[in-house]
């Protein structure tokens, strides 16, 4: 399976913050926000990803990742010129897909709790199909929102529904097989002129090729879009780090402990880096961790 991430958009939430740079470029707490979606995919498995985005910040993630063999992986990148939709990227990306399943996650979504790395690999693993996820929030007329009926069977998803019909919003997080560039090929434009993932699930419903995974209480999935988000993001992280002396989306430690890389490669890059991230970059070469 392949890996996309959609990290382009125009964050006009975050004005002036983003007037200049890319949302995704930000520090959440101590690592560009883009470190946390991309550490998502490598829990997956998922070591061939694409970075999207627009024509003014694909340069700067391509210096900030490289051609991704820092991490054993391998990048590419491709511009998309408007914001056109969520369901843009498998157009975009077609070429790199090419007859791949693949995975999409949006360069502003940040997961993090325990068993994320099961459920990522049981939804890497699929063949045929669909997986996308539920996740449950206070207010979910801001998201894709999935209704169910009485025995818990996924009957639609609405986008953006001003009386959500539960309080399931769905995450940007994807799993795709081969056939999603087809499908969104074929998914016409919405009111607001975008190329919509929900009309794209819609369709795996239909064909009943749609597994909705649902996240439970104990699991976090935090929104990035505002300044409050924003800030409430970096603070969560932080709490954690401290705390557990543990790090949260440190590509460099997935990337070693999946044996993408070894110990030297983990300490160059360790030594690059006169920071807290740095010296934990060495304390993960020195001790496995657990
Ligand atoms: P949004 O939050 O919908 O859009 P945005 O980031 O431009 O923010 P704002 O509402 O403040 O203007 O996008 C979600 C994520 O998807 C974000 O990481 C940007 C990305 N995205 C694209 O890369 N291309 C697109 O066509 C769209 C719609 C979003």
């Amino acid at each position: 399976m392949k890996g996309i991430i959609l990290a382009g958009g125009t964050a006009t939430r975050l004005f002036p913050a983003t007037q200049a740079i890319s949302k995704q470029i930000l520090p959440v707490y101590d690592k560009p926000m883009i470190y946390y979606p991309l550490s998502t995919l490598m829990l997956a498995g998922i070591r061939e990803v694409l970075v999207i985005s627009t024509p003014r910040d694909l340069p700067q993630f391509r210096e900030l990742l490289g051609d991704g063999s820092a991490l054993g992986m391998r990048f590419e990148y491709s511009v998309q010129d408007k914001p056109r939709g969520l369901a843009d990227a498998f157009l975009v990306g077609e070429a790199f897909i090419a007859k791949d399943s693949v995975a999409l996650v949006l360069g502003d979504n940040i997961f993090y709790g325990q068993g994320f790395s099961a459920m990522l690999e049981r939804a890497a693993s699929l063949v045929t199909g669909a997986t996308i996820f539920g996740y449950p929030v206070k207010d979910a007329r801001a998201y894709g929102v999935v209704e169910f009926d009485a025995s818990g069977k996924v009957l639609s998803i609405e986008e953006k529904p001003a009386n959500p019909k539960s309080n399931y919003a769905v995450p940007g997080l994807y799993f795709y097989d081969r056939e999603v560039v087809e499908i969104a090929r074929s998914v016409k434009p919405s009111a607001r002129g975008e190329i919509e993932i929900t009309s794209v699930n819609n369709e795996y419903l239909r064909r009943k090729a749609l597994q909705v995974e649902l996240f439970g209480r104990g699991f976090a999935w935090l929104d990035t879009g505002n300044p409050g988000d924003l800030l409430e993001a970096a603070n969560f992280v932080e709490t954690v780090q401290r705390r557990q002396g543990l790090y949260i989306a440190c590509i460099e430690e997935i990337a070693f402990h999946k044996g993408w890389i070894d110990r030297a490669r983990l300490l160059s890059t360790a030594s690059t880096m006169k920071t807290e991230y740095g010296e934990y970059l060495s304390f993960i070469a020195e001790n496995k961790g657990p």
